[in-house]
């Protein structure tokens, strides 16, 4: 199987790249395209060499399968031509996302949503991948109500540049800003443009990818999403009202048993997920389950994931696995 990354000098360009190394993926060539600009430069794949190229001369090598993490632009403009040409689309940008036709998946929790004549399947955003593994097998046995989420997003979810940023300004450099304030020894309410309601473009993604992804247009779902000044891994804190009677015990031990879950939780050895700890790792980590004492049937809890891995490109190469395992390609 040739596969093509697109997007191949990013940060979850790269890092699909490594991954695709270590999975269970039979391919025979790795096609690494980016921008012009870095056409020509060279990125590592099994020990060799592989060129970088521009997507016209990417489409021209026939991948059978293509990772793009190259912004939406770029996915809009080139993902219906790869589609054309018989290349099945992973696609890690917004761009597909709401189109009702294109199934956003996160394979532990809805992987029966790609079928057959599916040739663009939608990467979620990076947060709403780690809520939905932690909600979907919570909705399943429970029922959710509504679900309250607070963000602390990594900068290395807005790219190079915001890790450019944050680097910048604890080495006392003047750089280019991603953010439109300073980062380092900051916090930002503030996750893509402002909508004319007053929140945010990624809180709305959010609230939209949940429910796609759950199939459930019935659960009530408000985010506020954060920029803080960590590099990778995202956390969130969630507030979850179900349709019944539901213990913080009975979550803990749903998630326990969940795939794709650690959960780590235990107050008397200051146990609960962090950055440091998540990142480099694929799955999704959960902890500080408590009964919310406010509201019947509601649990607060706080999740964490590597916003690069589980958020964007390990799910991206799980759904190319779980095609090639259903014989979608
Ligand atoms: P390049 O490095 O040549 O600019 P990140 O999200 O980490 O900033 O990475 C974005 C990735 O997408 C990079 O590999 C970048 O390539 C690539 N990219 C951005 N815009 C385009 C485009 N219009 N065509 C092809 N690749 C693009």
């Amino acid at each position: 199987m040739k596969i093509a990354v697109v997007g191949a000098t990013g940060l979850v360009g790269s890092k699909m790249i490594s991954l695709i190394e270590d999975s269970g993926l039979n391919i025979s060539e790795l096609i690494p395209a980016a921008s012009l600009r870095s056409a020509g430069t060279r990125v590592l794949f099994r020990g060799k060499e592989c060129t970088v190229m521009t997507i016209e001369e990417c489409l021209k090598k026939e991948p059978d399968i293509a990772l793009f993490s190259a912004g939406g632009e770029a996915s809009l403009k080139y993902a219906p031509l790869f589609e054309a040409a018989g290349c099945k689309v992973i696609d890690n940008s917004s761009a597909w996302r709401k189109d009702p036709s294109v199934p956003l998946v996160v394979p532990e929790v809805n992987p029966e949503a790609i079928r057959k004549k599916d040739m663009i399947i939608a990467n979620p955003n990076c947060s709403t991948i780690q809520l939905v593994v932690v909600l979907a097998p919570l909705h399943r046995k429970y029922g959710i109500k509504r679900v309250v989420i607070s963000t602390y997003q990594s900068v290395s979810g807005s790219g190079i540049k915001g890790m450019r940023q944050l680097e910048d300004e604890r080495s006392g450099i003047e750089g280019e800003r991603c953010y439109p304030y300073p980062i380092d020894l900051n916090i930002i309410p503030h996750g893509g443009e402002f909508l004319p309601d007053g929140t945010t473009a990624e809180e709305a993604k959010l609230v939209f990818e949940t429910r796609k992804i759950l199939n459930d247009q019935s659960i009530a779902l408000t985010a506020t999403v954060v920029r803080v000044p960590v590099m990778v891994s995202h956390s969130e804190a969630v507030n979850i009202e179900f349709r019944q009677k539901v213990t913080a015990r009975q979550v803990y031990d749903v998630l326990k048993d969940s795939e794709g879950i650690i959960v780590l939780d235990d107050s008397a050895a200051n146990l609960y997920p962090m950055p440091v700890d998540t990142s480099g790792r694929d799955e999704v980590f959960a902890g500080r389950i408590r009964q919310d004492a406010t509201l019947d049937n509601a649990v607060d809890l706080w999740i964490v994931a590597d916003n690069l891995r589980k958020g964007a490109a390990t799910n991206a190469i799980q759904i190319a696995e779980l095609m090639v395992m259903n014989g979608l390609i």
